[in-house]
């Protein structure tokens, strides 16, 4: 099973979605600490990356914990919702493999909620939609991290009919946005279908449902695209430029493809010209933890996609967030800088 399991590389998670509808909260459930206490004015003013292998996912799941899985985790990236990070929101959004689009079930869809399905839309990103803060409906009965069909079989017909009709709200909204949809146990052929779970964020209903929902696209749909990509030269894309004491200017990367070592030759984009520098240090996020928590960092030698990790090498000052990086290995320098070029 390990040897299979390393073949294959950890599919990228962008939960996107409007301004407070939870992203960040469930992000933080399914990771079971919580950052989201830890933000200025509950903002998420970075993009954060978080590893969950896929061990973690199952433990403590009963229907998870029975099935075999050939992914090694999943690689969650959360977004702001605040509209002035919509370019970030578009940069996670042409990383994902997968998406979680936030949506607070009381509010239905906003002006960030569709931006993120557009997006997707875009890159033809496969998706499930979180129908978040089922709690706040009127009469609800919490079951703390339950699976849906357990709370739902527990709550009275009103609530139950209340849930159904905000549900169909949202079905009837996508559709009018050009999907297809219907609540996520209904849903026959995932590939038309967009399911909707309904979750709580704050409570951990439907997030198991949420979990296994995205367990299964990376399974179903994913493998092809996952299974050769965890060999040859690293490619990956800036989230952001860092100062940190003792290490000078560092990139943090989401790398998507290939492996990325300590002493390798990088490319990355600076103001109006390209650089390359060799990586002095590679700082990985421990599992379970936030890419953007220094303390939590591990040194490694070598990392493979796809994972969060931070760059430390020379001449990195004027390098800027959201543009590409590539490293040189076996092909000639100019033609790794050529296409460094072509994807800024
Ligand atoms: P931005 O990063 O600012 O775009 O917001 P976000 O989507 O990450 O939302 P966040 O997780 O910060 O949650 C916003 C507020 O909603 C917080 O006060 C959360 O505690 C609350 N919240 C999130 N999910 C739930 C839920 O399922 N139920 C209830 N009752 N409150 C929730
Ligand atoms: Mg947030």
């Amino acid at each position: 099973k390990q040897s299979k399991t390393s073949q294959i590389r950890t599919p990228i998670v962008c939960v996107l979605g409007h301004v407070d509808h939870g992203k960040t909260s469930l992000l933080d459930t399914i990771r079971g600490s919580s950052v989201v206490d830890t933000e200025a004015g509950a903002i998420t003013q970075h993009i954060g990356a978080t590893i969950v292998p896929i061990e973690a996912i199952a433990r403590g799941n009963s229907s998870l914990a029975k099935m075999q899985f050939n992914i090694p985790g999943l690689l969650f990236i959360d977004t702001p919702g605040h509209h002035a990070f919509t370019t970030l929101r578009a940069r996670g959004g042409s990383l994902a493999d997968l998406a979680i689009v936030v949506v607070d079930i009381n509010e239905g869809f906003k002006p960030q909620t569709i931006e993120a399905l557009q997006i997707l839309r875009n890159y033809k990103t496969p998706f499930v939609i979180a129908a978040n803060k089922v709690d706040r409906i009127h009469g609800w009965r919490v079951h703390e991290n339950e699976s849906f069909a357990t709370t739902f079989a527990k709550q009275n017909e009103r609530v139950q009919g209340m849930l159904e009709t905000k549900v169909y709200e949202l079905v009837g909204k996508l559709s009018d946005l050009g999907f297809n949809s219907e609540r996520f146990d209904r849903v026959r052929d995932f590939a038309r279908n967009v399911g909707i779970v309904p979750t709580s964020a704050l409570t951990g209903e439907g997030i198991s449902d949420v979990l296994m929902m995205l367990i299964g696209l990376a399974q179903r749909y994913m493998t092809d695209n996952l299974a050769l990509s965890v060999e040859g030269p690293g490619a990956g894309t800036v989230l952001e430029v860092k100062e940190e004491r003792g290490l000078g200017t560092t990139l943090d990367v989401i790398l998507y493809d290939g492996t990325l070592s300590v002493g390798d030759e990088i490319v990355v984009a600076g103001h109006n010209q390209i650089l390359t520098t060799k990586v002095r240090s590679l700082l990985k996020p421990r599992p379970m933890s936030e890419i953007l928590i220094e303390d939590k960092f591990e040194r490694v030698k070598s990392v493979a996609a796809a994972t969060g990790i931070k760059v430390a090498a020379p001449k990195l000052e004027g390098v800027i967030a959201g543009t590409p990086l590539r490293v040189v290995r076996g092909e000639n320098r100019d033609e790794v800088i050529e296409k460094v070029m072509s994807e800024i």
